[in-house]
């Protein structure tokens, strides 16, 4: 019998939001290399609605969640680089964040430097990350540039927003209200369109004078081609992501015939794969915060009991900005 338990989100089958249950779950002593945190903000990310619907399946029962902050409680044999008390965040896979306290690598936690609060922790770690490897790895966006981004008001396009245009990229924002818009300009768009506009494709090359350099689409299925159409000659599509579900079979031929384009189907993970990488990426993200050129946009915030209700307006679109669940 564990001589511990803390509670967390469980799913015991894969569904809707009311597949998440609130339970008392057992929490072992940490595992050699491995710490206790008591988790004080966890993050909501689209992929937990992919890890429970089982778009990316998972072995059942699972706690789901892929990014927290919080403090170090216990130390297992070996763990090294933190100490108990320490602020500390993370993100990464298996999912299991959706929880009061959990067991995590201590070589895979980043220790909070003052200035990055838990909350400004669980809105970054893996939206930041994604923004960072976006604009610094899967494309190097230059100076001068346009690019296309989609849900631009959500939790990763308001950081990545403001990361490009600091970087001196022109932003043309999608976003799917007029209020959005005005959130996505305040972010660092130069430009927005309306997801639902007829002439969606017309519109973007209009303002981008003949096509867009890269498009950043973590929409999927329903607007993969429109971004296609939306790109320069010899663009990249940067796929990220699959709101609206994962992106069909398509031929290659569709990417000579609309000018010799570039495709990449990226996952954060592979980018900060290496104790160096996460490194890498967390520093620069937190001197980007700590400069004051990505401003953290924090929409809406749940108790993380109530989670199937933060995931209900994740969904139907309804959230701006980064969204915390109070453990
Ligand atoms: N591959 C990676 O490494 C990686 C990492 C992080 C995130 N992502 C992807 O990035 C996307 C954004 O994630 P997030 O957590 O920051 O969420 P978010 O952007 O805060 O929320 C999702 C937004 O997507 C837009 N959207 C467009 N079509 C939608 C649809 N059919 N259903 C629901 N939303 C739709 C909505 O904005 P509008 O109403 O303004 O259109 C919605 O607010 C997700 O697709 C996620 O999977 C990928």
């Amino acid at each position: 019998m564990p001589d511990a338990f803390t509670q967390a989100i469980r799913i015991h089958r894969f569904g809707g939001p009311e597949v998440l249950q609130w339970e008392e779950i057992p929490l072992p002593p940490p595992a050699p290399g491995e710490v206790t945190i008591r988790q004080t903000a966890v993050g909501l990310n689209f992929i937990d609605t992919y890890h429970r619907s089982g778009l990316y399946p998972l072995t059942l029962p699972a706690v789901i969640g892929t990014e927290a902050a919080g403090v170090v409680e216990a130390l297992g044999a070996g763990a090294s680089g933190v100490a108990v008390g320490d602020r500390v965040a993370y993100t990464g896979l298996p999912p299991g964040a959706y929880a009061a306290h959990r067991n995590w690598p201590a070589d895979r936690l980043v220790k909070l430097p003052d200035g990055i609060t838990a909350d400004i922790a669980a809105s970054v770690m893996l939206k930041g990350l994604t923004a960072w490897y976006l604009l610094r790895r899967s494309y190097r966006v230059q100076a001068g540039e346009t690019l296309l981004l989609y849900a631009a008001a959500g939790g990763t396009g308001t950081l990545l927003s403001q990361w490009a245009a600091a970087l001196g990229a022109r932003v043309i924002g999608v976003v799917g209200t007029a209020a959005k818009a005005a959130l996505a300009r305040e972010h660092g768009c130069a430009a927005t369109v309306l997801a639902g506009d007829p002439d969606f494709v017309k519109t973007v090359r209009e303002i981008s004078g003949g096509g867009v350099a890269v498009v950043y689409d973590s929409v999927g299925r329903d607007t993969f081609f429109q971004s296609l159409d939306c790109l320069r000659r010899h663009g990249t599509l940067v796929s990220f992501g699959n709101a609206s579900g994962p992106v069909e079979p398509f031929s290659p031929m569709e990417l000579a015939k609309r000018g010799s384009l570039h495709l990449t189907r990226p996952s954060i993970f592979d980018f900060i794969a290496t104790r160096a990488d996460l490194e890498a990426g967390t520093g620069e993200l937190f001197d980007m915060i700590g400069r004051g050129a990505v401003r953290i946009a924090i929409g809406q915030r749940y108790p993380l009991r109530d989670v199937a209700r933060a995931h209900q307006d994740l969904e139907a679109r309804r959230t701006t900005g980064a969204t915390i669940l109070e453990p």
